[in-house]
This record gives structure tokens, sequence and C-alpha cells, in this order.
């Protein structure tokens, strides 16, 4: 196979960095440039225009910027060619650090003693053990999996739910529609790492949050969401904190993003707001991996990391 271009289509965000690293080892053409341009064969794409990419007569794949392809199924034109979403240490490194930060936070009561320093409080609640707190991981891929491993080596109990049987030493493991109540009803704290499909969109309202386990210790139930923000209803978060079906939330994602000035978000006492910034894609790490990709896939070598169309991720 002929060594092809690269179309670098992004929006949200400056590509200067991917295109210098890219440039390396590929002739780079940037979006708004490059529609039906017949010497582009890949295309590194975030949120990219739509129909764009069914205009290249000679597309041979195409490189999400991030773990989340939703962004990609947005386009109507998508073409039939394989569809490569990151999976890379650097990037999972940075999802275990957001979860295990926020589980911890939540589990030694972070937000009661910012709180407290506020009006100058001197006051110690009780502390529990790790063990006395489960942690449900909904979505065990790449980033639940090395979240929950390092959340049982510090002694939490975890659980994971996945769409397939996914095992995993120390977990307790639940799949599909009939393991979902059954996974809540022995959750504390939430941790929502769910692509957003078709299936999952809006899967995270108040009747869902409802079946979480409210263990004594903890004071309530806990959710951390760093899937997609189409994965929640922002409003049926806000209730459920009113009326303490929730304690306490850390939002890396929302229905909206940016999250809207006026949203209650911003300033509720239980939330913690992050701006999408749980895992930042790397071009430092991550362009490497695309460019032995290109090359192996020139060689007949096979693609790694495709994503599964039918399912949506
Ligand atoms: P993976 O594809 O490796 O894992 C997805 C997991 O979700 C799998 O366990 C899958 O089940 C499960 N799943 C998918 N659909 C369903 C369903 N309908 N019911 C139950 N389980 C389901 O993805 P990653 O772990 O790499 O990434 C997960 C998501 O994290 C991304 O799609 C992206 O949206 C988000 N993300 C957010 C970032 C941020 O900064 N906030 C950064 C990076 C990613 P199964 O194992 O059976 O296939
Ligand atoms: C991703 C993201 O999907 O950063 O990688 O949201």
């Amino acid at each position: 196979m002929e060594k092809g271009r690269v179309l670098l289509a992004v929006t949200g965000f400056h590509p200067q960095r991917w295109r210098e690293l890219l440039s390396a080892e590929r002739e780079v053409v940037l979006e708004p440039d490059g529609a039906s341009d017949p010497s582009i064969t890949y295309a590194v794409v975030w949120k990219q225009k739509a129909n764009l990419l069914s205009s290249l007569p000679n597309l041979r794949a195409i490189f999400s910027i991030g773990a989340g392809v939703d962004h990609i199924f947005a386009d109507p034109g998508l073409p039939d060619v394989p569809i490569v979403k990151v999976v890379a240490d650097n990037l999972t490194q940075y999802m275990t650090e957001y979860v295990v930060w926020r589980v911890l936070d939540h589990h030694r009561q972070g937000m009661l003693y910012q709180a407290q320093q506020k009006k100058k409080t001197w006051h110690e609640p009780p502390q529990r053990p790790a063990g006395d707190i489960s942690v449900g991981i909904m979505g065990l891929g790449n980033l639940g999996r090395a979240a929950a491993s390092v959340l049982l080596s510090l002694g939490f109990a975890v659980n994971g739910w996945s769409r397939t049987e996914r095992p995993m030493k120390g977990v307790s493991t639940y799949a599909g529609e009939v393991g979902l109540i059954p996974f809540l009803n022995a959750t504390d704290i939430l941790v929502v790492l769910l692509p957003l499909t078709a299936q999952t969109q809006g899967i995270v309202n108040y009747s869902l949050l409802k079946e979480l386990r409210k263990r004594n210790g903890l004071g309530g139930s806990v959710l951390i969401n760093a899937g997609r923000g189409r994965l929640q209803k922002d409003a049926d978060i806000l209730r459920a904190l009113e009326d303490g079906t929730l304690k306490e939330a850390s939002l890396d994602v929302f229905e909206v993003e940016p999250l809207p000035k006026t949203s209650p978000l911003w300033a509720h006492p239980k939330v913690f707001v992050t701006p999408h910034a749980a895992a930042t894609s790397d071009p430092v790490h991550l362009v490497p991996i695309m460019l032995r990709q290109m090359a192996a896939y020139e060689r007949g070598e096979k693609l790694d990391n495709i994503v599964d169309r039918e399912a949506g991720y």
C-alpha cells in the first residue's frame, strides 16, 4: 500500500501540536482544506464536520483523537472504513488518577472539610475503612478495569457492570439489563465510564440513582461521571441531590458543554465540577501510536482497537 496523506479535522481545540507531530512521518492536510482530496488516506478527527469524511474517495481509516467515538458517529455521512479509538497507557493513567482522586475525596469527606474550613470549624467526623464502601464502575472497559484494579489495591469493594460478561479477579461483575439493578443495589459510589451510544444515552437518571445503596458510614450514595454528559440527566442529578437520594457528585461531563454559566450545578455545594478534563488526549503520547498503526496497516497488518460499529463504541 502507498503511503497516504493525513487529514487533521478537529473542532474545539488548537490542532497545531497534533499537526507538528503527525508531520514527522506524514504529509498533513489541515481542515478546512482537504475536502474530496484523493491523496488523503487517513483522517485524524475530533468532532469533524458532517459529510467531510464521506467526500474523501480514498479514505482507508479514521483515527479518533479520544477514547470516545460518539463524536464520529454524529456524522450522518460516515463512510464505511475502520474507526480506531484511543487505547493508551497515558490516557488510562489520567483516568485512573481522576477516578481514584474523586473516590478518595468523597470517601474521606473532602467536601465536608472544605465547608468546615470556610466556617473555621474544628470537627472530626467518624472514619470508616475503604472495605466498607462498594465502588461500582459502570463500563468495565479499558478505563474502568484500570481504575478498578487501583481501587481494589486501596481496599475498596469493587463492582463492575458491562454489556457482555467481563470477569475480573476481585471484582463482583454484572452484565446487561438483568445485571443492572443488582449492580446498583450493591453500589455506594457509582463511577460512570460508559461510552455514549443509543443504548446508554440518558441512563444516569433519577430512577437509576434511586437504586444505589446508602451505607450509613458514607452518609449517602455518590455519583462520579467521567464518561459522557449525555449519559446523564443534569436535572435528575440536581433532584437526587436535593432530596437526599444522592449525597454528593463529581461531574466531569455535562449534557451541554461547556457547562452553561446559568447551570445550578456550578454553585451547588454538593457538586464537584471539572471541565471534561478527567483524561486529556496528549498528542505526544497518542500521535506515535497513530503513526505506528498507519505504517503497520500499509504493510498489510491489521489495525488495533477498531470500533465495533454495531455496538457503537
Ligand atoms: P471501552 O470501549 O474499553 O469500554 C466501554 C465499557 O462500557 C465496556 O465495558 C462495555 O461493555 C461497556 N458498555 C458499553 N455499552 C454498554 C451497555 N449498553 N450496557 C452496559 N455496558 C456497556 O471504553 P473506554 O474504557 O476506553 O472508555 C469509556 C468512555 O470513557 C469513552 O467512550 C468516553 O466516552 C469516556 N472518556 C472520557 C474522558 C474524559 O476526559 N472525561 C476521557 C476518555 C474517555 P463490554 O465490555 O461488554 O463491551
Ligand atoms: C475521550 C475524551 O473520549 O477525552 O478521550 O472525552
